[in-house]
C-alpha cells in the first residue's frame, strides 16, 4: 500500500513546509575562512586563480579579520608567505614571523575571532616539501620537531586552535607534548587527519607559493584511493590527542567524511580547497552555472556527509546569503 496514501510531494508543496522537515541546516556558525599573510604594509593582491581571495600584509588581514566577524563567521584560518624560504623553514618558527606577527595584531583589536594557523613547512622551506629533506626523502621525525617548535610560536603569539596539515607521523603527540610542557594546554589541535595528495590543491600552491620544486608529496599525504586508511589516521590522531579532526578536500571524499563521522565521537571538519572554489568561479565567471546556487548545494553536501565544520574561500559569501534567507 504505497500511492496514493503516500505522497512525498506533500511536504514540499511550499517553502515553509520544505523548510520544516529539512534535514541539514547549513550555518554560519560553522564555517572557517583561510587567510594568507605575506610581508609588507598595505599589500592585497588578488591570488589570479581564486577571485575574492589575497595575499595580505598584517594591516589589510587585521581589516579583513573585523568584516569577517561582523558577518558572523566564529574563525579564520592562516597560512604565511615568510619573507625567506630555506631548506629547514627556519622563518616558520619565527616570533618575529608573518603567521606570529598576524596573531598578535588580530589579539590586540579584540575580535572574538577564532584564531586557527595551518601548521606545515611547505610554504617555508625552499624545496617547497611539507617537511626537511634527507638523504633525498622528507624525514618524517626531524620534521615533527620543527613543527611542534611552530605550533608553540602560534601558541605564544596567541592562536586559539593549530592546525597541522603536513601528514607526518607522530605530530600530533609531538605538537600537544610541547604545548603542554609551556602551559598551553588550552590551544587545541585540529588535525588534518585524513589529507589525501590531491590535484585540487593547485591553486593553493599559487596563493601560498608551496609548490614542491622536485617531486611530489605522495610519500606523505594520503593515496585518494583508500578510505579505511583515514580512519587508521584519525583513530591515531586522535589517541596522540588531537581535539578535532578534518578530511581534505571535501568534495571527492564524501565517503571519508561520512565514514569518520560514523566512527568517531569528536567534531570534523571538512577543507572546502582551493581547487574546489576555483572551479566553481571558473565556471560562474562564464555564466555556466549559478554561483550561490552551487556553493550553497555544495556545502550543504558536505555538511550532510557528516562536517561539522567547513574551511571554505566561500564563507564570506555563505554568510551574507545565509543572512538574506
Ligand atoms: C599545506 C597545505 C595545503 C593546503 C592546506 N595546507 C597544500 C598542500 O598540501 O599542498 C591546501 C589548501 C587548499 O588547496 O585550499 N600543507
Amino acid at each position: 500500500m504505497s500511492f496514493p496514501t503516500h505522497r512525498p510531494r506533500r511536504l514540499r508543496r511550499n517553502e515553509a513546509l520544505r523548510g520544516l522537515v529539512r534535514e541539514t541546516r547549513l550555518s554560519t556558525s560553522g564555517l572557517i575562512y583561510p587567510m594568507f599573510v605575506c610581508p609588507g604594509a598595505r599589500v592585497r593582491q588578488e591570488v589570479s586563480s581564486m577571485p575574492g581571495i589575497h595575499q595580505q600584509s598584517v594591516d589589510q588581514i587585521v581589516e579583513e579579520c573585523r568584516e569577517v566577524e561582523s558577518l558572523g563567521i566564529p574563525g579564520i584560518i592562516l597560512f604565511g608567505l615568510p619573507e625567506s624560504k630555506d631548506p629547514r623553514g627556519a622563518s616558520s618558527v619565527s616570533a618575529q614571523g608573518v603567521v606570529q606577527r598576524a596573531i598578535e595584531a588580530i589579539r590586540k583589536t579584540k575580535l572574538k575571532l577564532l584564531v586557527i594557523t595551518d601548521v606545515c613547512l611547505c610554504g617555508y622551506t625552499d624545496h617547497g616539501h611539507c617537511g626537511v629533506v634527507e638523504n633525498g626523502e622528507v624525514s618524517n621525525d626531524s620534521t615533527v620537531t620543527i613543527l611542534a617548535q611552530q605550533a608553540l610560536s602560534h601558541a605564544r603569539a596567541g592562536a586559539d586552535i593549530v592546525a597541522p596539515s603536513d601528514m607526518m607521523d607522530g605530530r600530533v603527540g609531538a605538537i600537544r607534548e610541547m604545548l603542554d610542557e609551556h602551559k598551553f594546554e588550552n590551544v587545541a589541535i585540529l588535525s588534518y587527519a585524513a589529507k589525501y595528495c590531491s590535484g585540487f590543491y593547485g591553486p593553493f600552491r599559487e596563493a601560498a607559493q608551496s609548490s614542491p620544486q622536485f617531486g611530489d608529496r605522495r610519500s606523505y599525504q594520503m593515496d585518494p584511493a583508500n578510505a579505511r586508511e583515514a580512519l587508521k589516521e584519525v583513530e591515531l590522531d586522535l589517541e596522540e590527542g588531537a581535539d578535532m579532526v578534518m578530511v581534505k578536500p571535501a568534495l571527492a571524499y564524501l565517503d571519508v567524511i561520512r565514514r569518520v563521522r560514523d566512527a568517531f565521537d569528536v567534531p570534523v571538519g571538512a577543507y572546502n580547497v582551493s581547487g574546489e572554489y576555483a572551479m566553481v568561479k571558473a565556471a560562474a565567471q562564464k555564466g555556466w552555472l549559478d554561483e550561490q546556487r552551487v556553493v550553497l548545494e555544495i556545502l550543504t553536501g558536505v555538511h550532510r556527509a557528516g562536517a561539522e565544520i567547513i574551511l571554505t574561500y566561500h564563507a564570506k559569501d555563505v554568510a551574507r546569503w545565509l543572512k538574506a534567507c
